[in-house]
C-alpha cells in the first residue's frame, strides 16, 4: 500500500540530527538502506542526500505503526516521523548521526521497490556496466552523490569567482557550425534545410570571441562541448568546460594570473590546499625535453635524457641509423628500480612502448656484478662509460633507452613509461598536487597525413611577438602566446591570446594551406567580423570534468558525471545512440545504408 504525502512536511535532512536534536519530534524522508527485524524491534536505516540515519520501531510504542514497518524492504522511500533519542552507549561512530536514532511514531510508504539490480552500497562489486544500465540506482551511492556535490562546489566557486571579476555568463548555441578544436563534429541534421548540418559545438570559441568583438569585455560559460572523438579515461565525447574570454589583453600573462586565481580558488574551497606563490612555469621546449610530455607529471624524477651525442657512433646500428635519420635516441634512468624489475617486467615494459609507436626499449641493469643489458655487447666500453655517466648510473639502477628516427617518439614512449612506472612503483604521493603552467607552444606541428602545416591549438592563436619573422622564414620554429594549466600530469585547461589583426589572421590561413574559398566556407561570418574594429583578446578554457577528478582524485571520468558515455560513445541506461522511426527520417529527407 502507497501512502500520499499529504500535509507531511520534512523537518530534517537524515544526516543532519544530532545528539543535540535529543527530544526533538523530527521528520525524515529517504529510501530505506538497510533493514533488520528482531522480532520486537526493526532497526531501519534511511537515507538522503545529506548521509543515514538510523530509525526504530518498537511494537509497544504502536503496534499498527510496527506491522508496516514489518512489511518495509530495501530501497521503499518512506517519510518517518518520530522523537530524536539518545543511542546512550550503542553509538555507532562510523555514521555521523551514530550518537541518536529516531524513535518512530510514523510511517509513510511512499513508493515500494523491487530488489534492486545491485545493492546500494559504497564498496560494491557489481560491473561498472551494470551499474551503468541502472545509474539512478548507482547515483544513490553516497560516493558519487559526494562527487557531484563537490563537482556543483566547483561550479559555483567558478562562478563566484569569475562574475567578481567582471565577467558575464553568457549562453551560445548548440545548435552551430563546425568549429576549430580539431576533433570530429557531431552533426545535427537540419528538417528545414534538407541536406544541411549544425555541427554541435566542440567548444564555444567563435563565438566567445565573437563576443568580445561585440563589446560584451568578459565572458564566462559554464559550457557543453561535443567531440566525435575516441574515449579514455579522462575523455568523454560530451564534457563540460568552465570557459572564458577577455578583451583588452595582449600578454597571456593577463589571462593566467586570471585563470590561475580561479584554480586556487577552486582548490583551496574545495580540496583545501594551500599555495604560497605563483604556480611554475615551464617552456613547451622543456617539458618535453626533459619529461618527454605537454602535460608533464613533475611529482617524480625520471627524467629523460638526450643521449644521441653519446651514441651517435657506437656501433649499435638501430641507434646509429635512428640518428643518421634525423631522429634521436633518449633515455631514462629508473633509480633503484634495477632490482625490484624481473627480466618478465622489462619485456613487458619493451611492448608497452610500443602502442607509442617505439620500434623497441634498450635497457641495461646495474648490478654489484656488472651490468647487463640488452645491447651493451655492441658497443664500446668508452661509450658504456659516457653513458653511464651521462645518466648518472649507480648500482641499481636501471636505463631504458629508445631511438626513433622520429623525436615525437622518444618523447611519447619515454614519458608515458616514465609515468607508467612512477605509478607502479609507488614513486609518489599520489594526494599531493601539482600545479603548472605549460607556455611558448609551437604555433604549429607537420602533419604527416594531410602534408601540411596544422595549428596545434586552434588557427585563432596568436604568434609570439617575438617569433613573427619566424612565420615568414621558419615557420615551424614560431612560438604561440598559447598555455596550459597541468596539474598531476592531466591537462586541466588551456587557452590563447587571439590575432585580432585580419591580416596576420590571413597569414597563418595561408600557412596552414587554407585557400581563399575554405576561408570564407568555414570561418567567413567569423573573419568578416574582425573588420569592424575587434579589441584584443584571449582566454581559456578548464575541463569542469577533470577538474573533478583531481578534486576527488578520481581516475575515472565516469565517476564524476551523472550520466556518462561507455567507451563506445553510447549510453547503457538510455540505449543512446539508437535507431529511429522512419518518418524522422523521412521528414530529414535522410537515408541509411546501415540498419535500414
Ligand atoms: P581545449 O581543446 O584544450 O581548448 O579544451 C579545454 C579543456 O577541456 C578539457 N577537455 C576535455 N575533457 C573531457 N573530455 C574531452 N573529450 C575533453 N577535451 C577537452 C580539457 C582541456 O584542457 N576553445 C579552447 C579553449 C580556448 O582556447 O580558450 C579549447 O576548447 O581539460
Ligand atoms: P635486437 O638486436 O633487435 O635484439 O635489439 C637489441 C635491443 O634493442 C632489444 O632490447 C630491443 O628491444 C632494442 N631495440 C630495438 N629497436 C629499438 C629502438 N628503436 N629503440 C630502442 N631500443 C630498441
Amino acid at each position: 500500500m502507497i501512502d500520499l504525502l499529504g500535509k507531511t512536511k520534512r523537518t530534517h535532512k537524515c544526516g543532519e540530527l544530532r545528539l543535540s536534536d535529543e527530544g526533538k519530534i523530527v521528520t525524515v524522508m529517504g529510501f530505506v538502506s538497510k533493514y533488520r527485524n528482531l522480532g520486537s524491534l526493526i532497526f531501519i536505516d534511511v537515507r538522503d542526500i545529506s548521509g543515514i540515519v538510523q530509525v526504530s520501531f518498537d511494537d509497544s510504542v504502536d503496534e499498527a505503526v510496527f506491522k508496516k514497518a514489518a512489511t518495509l524492504r530495501m530501497e521503499y522511500n518512506v517519510a518517518i516521523s518520530g522523537v530524536v533519542r539518545s543511542r546512550g552507549t550503542n553509538i555507532n561512530k562510523n555514521m555521523p548521526t551514530g550518537e541518536i536514532e529516531i524513535l518512530a511514531s510514523e510511517l509513510k510508504i511512499l513508493a515500494e521497490a523491487e530488489t534492486t539490480p545491485f545493492e546500494i552500497k559504497d564498496d560494491t562489486n557489481a560491473s561498472e556496466n551494470l551499474r551503468l544500465k541502472y545509474r539512478y540506482l548507482d547515483l544513490r551511492r553516497p560516493i558519487l552523490q559526494n562527487i557531484l556535490k563537490i563537482r556543483d562546489k566547483i561550479s559555483i566557486t567558478a562562478r563566484n569567482y569569475l562574475s567578481e571579476n567582471g565577467f558575464l555568463d553568457i549562453e551560445t548555441p548548440y545548435l552551430g557550425k563546425s568549429t576549430p578544436e580539431g576533433a570530429r563534429d557531431y552533426l545535427v541534421p537540419s528538417r528545414v534545410h534538407p541536406g544541411e548540418f549544425y555541427a554541435l559545438p566542440q567548444s564555444p570559441q567563435l563565438y566567445k570571441q565573437l563576443l568580445m568583438i561585440a563589446g560584451m569585455d568578459r565572458y564566462y560559460q559554464i559550457a557543453k562541448c561535443f567531440r566525435d572523438e575516441d574515449l579514455r579515461a579522462n575523455r568523454q565525447p560530451e564534457f563540460t568546460q568552465i570557459d572564458l574570454e577577455m578583451s583588452y589583453v595582449e600578454d597571456c600573462e593577463d589571462v593566467m594570473s586570471v585563470a590561475e586565481g580561479l584554480i586556487k580558488k577552486i582548490f583551496s574551497e574545495t580540496a583545501g590546499c594551500q599555495f604560497d606563490g605563483p604556480f611554475r612555469r615551464i617552456t613547451w621546449k622543456e617539458a618535453m625535453e626533459r619529461w618527454g610530455s605537454d602535460k608533464p607529471d613533475t611529482r617524480f624524477g625520471l627524467e629523460l635524457n638526450n643521449v644521441s651525442d653519446c651514441v651517435k657512433e657506437c656501433g649499435f646500428s638501430v641507434f646509429e641509423n635512428a640518428i643518421k635519420a634525423g631522429g634521436a635516441v633518449r633515455a631514462i634512468n629508473a633509480k633503484g628500480l634495477g632490482t625490484k624489475m624481473t627480466r618478465k617486467d622489462i619485456d613487458s615494459y619493451g611492448e608497452f612502448v610500443k602502442s607509442y609507436g617505439a620500434k623497441g626499449l634498450a635497457w641495461a641493469t646495474v648490478k654489484e656484478e656488472g651490468i647487463t643489458s640488452s645491447f651493451f655487447k655492441f658497443i664500446s666500453e668508452e661509450v658504456k662509460e659516457k653513458l653511464l655517466a651521462k645518466l648518472d648510473a649507480q648500482i641499481g639502477d636501471i636505463l631504458f633507452f629508445v631511438a626513433s628516427e622520429k623525436e615525437k617518439v622518444t618523447f611519447d614512449a619515454l614519458g608515458a613509461l616514465r609515468c607508467e612506472l612512477a605509478s607502479k612503483y609507488n614513486l609518489f604521493d599520489k594526494s599531493q598536487y601539482d600545479f603548472l603552467w605549460v607556455t611558448e607552444f609551437p604555433m604549429f606541428e607537420w602533419s604527416e597525413e594531410e602534408n601540411r602545416l596544422v595549428a596545434m591549438h586552434h588557427p585563432f592563436t596568436a604568434p609570439m611577438v617575438e617569433d613573427f619573422d619566424l612565420l615568414d622564414t621558419d615557420p615551424i620554429k614560431a612560438r604561440s602566446n598559447a598555455y596550459d594549466m597541468v596539474i598531476n600530469g592531466q591537462e586541466a585547461g588551456g587557452g590563447s591570446i587571439r590575432i585580432h589583426n585580419p591580416e596576420l589572421q590571413k597569414k597563418i590561413f595561408n600557412l596552414i594551406g587554407l585557400t581563399q574559398e575554405q576561408i570564407k566556407e568555414k570561418f567567413g561570418f567569423f573573419v568578416d567580423a574582425f573588420r569592424y574594429g575587434a579589441p584584443p583578446h584571449g582566454g581559456l578554457a578548464f575541463g569542469l570534468d577533470r577538474l573533478t577528478m583531481l578534486v576527488t582524485q578520481n581516475e575515472n571520468i565516469k565517476d564524476v558525471i551523472a550520466f556518462p558515455k561507455v567507451q563506445s560513445a553510447s549510453c547503457l541506461m538510455s540505449d543512446a545512440p539508437s535507431v529511429v522511426d522512419k518518418q524522422q527520417l523521412e521528414d530529414l529527407k535522410i537515408t541509411c545504408t546501415e540498419n535500414n
